[in-house]
């Protein structure tokens, strides 16, 4: 991607990546990701963050192009992650009078990544503490654990531009034109879903500033009715559901719990034609969208078969990752198969009452092996009760 302007003097200098399969090794990025660096083109010349190794030559195409042959004199470094610090040495040994800025955290962990002390090349920052441009001014906010420990924000406070790391990130590229809440979600609650409480501090920072624009380490920035994002991001991380709605994740060895979730659904709609619900076959669709939309949804119907005197194992890798991102509050119903000693059921139930806050919907319905019309009658008791 060229250059583009963000403010007077303030430019993105970042890249695409749209031949990586799997951020993170384990996120399928259908649209790719962007990973975002800045410049600032002010009496000092500031660098906000590098790029992914994979792109090393494109962005320091662009960052030359901005430099016009001269110097930098610092680079932000926001967030560790090598998707963003991979090029920190090529920098600061290609530009020897240039500056990194860090959080106390970051020291040891640069020193960890490149073997290298910088230890006369580095400015280590407090909380609230400013370095000048010129006309304009950067303030540092710790963010540690959103997503790392390591991790602050970067206040410029002449054009109100929170650079703010991995927070409002988003998958997919600045090219496509999908929707930002669906893949800024499977972003956030994949990668940040833990830190809840993290987050809900640094929100509390941010409610003290006057801000015009927030630039994210992935994805677009965000110039206009900056409200719905800090609201969906207020809602996220205080694991409160966004939507009032059923979602009815299963997995099915042969197709009877399959049939058992399809003819819930169809039951919530005959009962009310205006609830949202959203089915998910765990064997097909990537896990991540399914946490994402356990995130979303207000109600979650779990349904899976007995497998090896446990959970088919789909599900239990599901839950598992509810357990890690802390999934809480949230109204829960479970379906089970067996066709002799089903057990799935209790154990699954058990499993996400060890999460905070989730309310069980009785009853819990057990498929015989095929859906029968006594199993027809359950999904429907079962569906007004989700409905009260
Ligand atoms: Fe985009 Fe936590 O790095």
């Amino acid at each position: 991607m060229d250059n583009y302007y963000i403010a007077e003097d303030v430019r993105y200098i970042g890249v695409d990546d749209t031949d990586l399969d799997l951020f993170e090794g384990q996120y399928p990025i259908p649209e790719g990701v962007t990973y975002n660096s800045y410049f600032i083109d002010d009496e000092k010349l500031a660098i906000l963050d590098t790029v992914d190794a994979s792109k090393t030559n494109v962005w320091i195409d662009n960052l030359k192009t901005e430099l016009k042959g001269r110097q930098p004199d610092y680079l932000v470094v926001s967030h560790m992650e090598p998707d963003h610090s991979s090029n920190i040495k090529l920098l600061l040994d290609t530009y020897p009078q240039c500056k990194a800025i860090c959080s106390a955290k970051a020291v040891a962990m640069i020193k960890r990544f490149f073997d290298t002390d910088y230890s006369e090349r580095i400015i280590v920052v407090k909380e609230a503490e400013e370095i000048s441009l010129g006309k304009r001014t950067l303030k540092f906010f710790m963010a540690p654990m959103v997503h790392w420990p390591e991790v602050m924000v970067t206040y410029e406070t002449f054009g109100g531009i929170l650079f703010a790391a991995d927070g409002f990130g988003k998958f997919g590229t600045n090219h496509t034109t999908e929707d930002w809440d669906d893949e800024a979600r499977r972003y956030y609650i994949n990668i940040c879903g833990k830190y809840g409480a993290s987050v809900q501090a640094l929100l509390k920072k941010a409610a003290t500033l006057k801000i015009n624009m927030i630039c994210p380490l992935h994805g677009p920035i965000l110039k206009t009715d900056l409200g719905h994002y800090i609201g969906l991001y207020d809602t996220w991380s205080k694991y409160q559901p966004e939507t009032n709605g059923v979602f009815i994740p299963y997995c099915s060895l042969h197709g009877n719990t399959e049939a058992a979730a399809l003819k819930l659904q169809e039951i919530l709609k005959s009962q009310d034609p205006n609830i949202p619900v959203k089915t998910c076959d765990l064997s097909r669709e990537h896990v991540s969208y399914a946490v994402s939309d356990a995130f979303r949804y207000s109600h979650i119907v779990f349904a899976a078969p007995t497998y090896d005197a446990g959970i088919m194992p789909l599900m239990d890798d599901f839950i598992h990752h509810l357990q890690s991102k802390a999934l809480q509050n949230r109204t829960f119903a479970v379906i089970e198969n067996g066709t002799w000693a089903p057990v799935a059921g209790k154990k699954m139930r058990e499993a996400i009452e060890s999460l905070k806050a989730m309310t069980f919907v009785e009853p819990m319905v057990t498929i015989e092996s095929t859906v029968k019309e006594s199993t027809v009658e359950k999904l429907k008791e079962l569906a007004v009760n989700l409905l009260k």
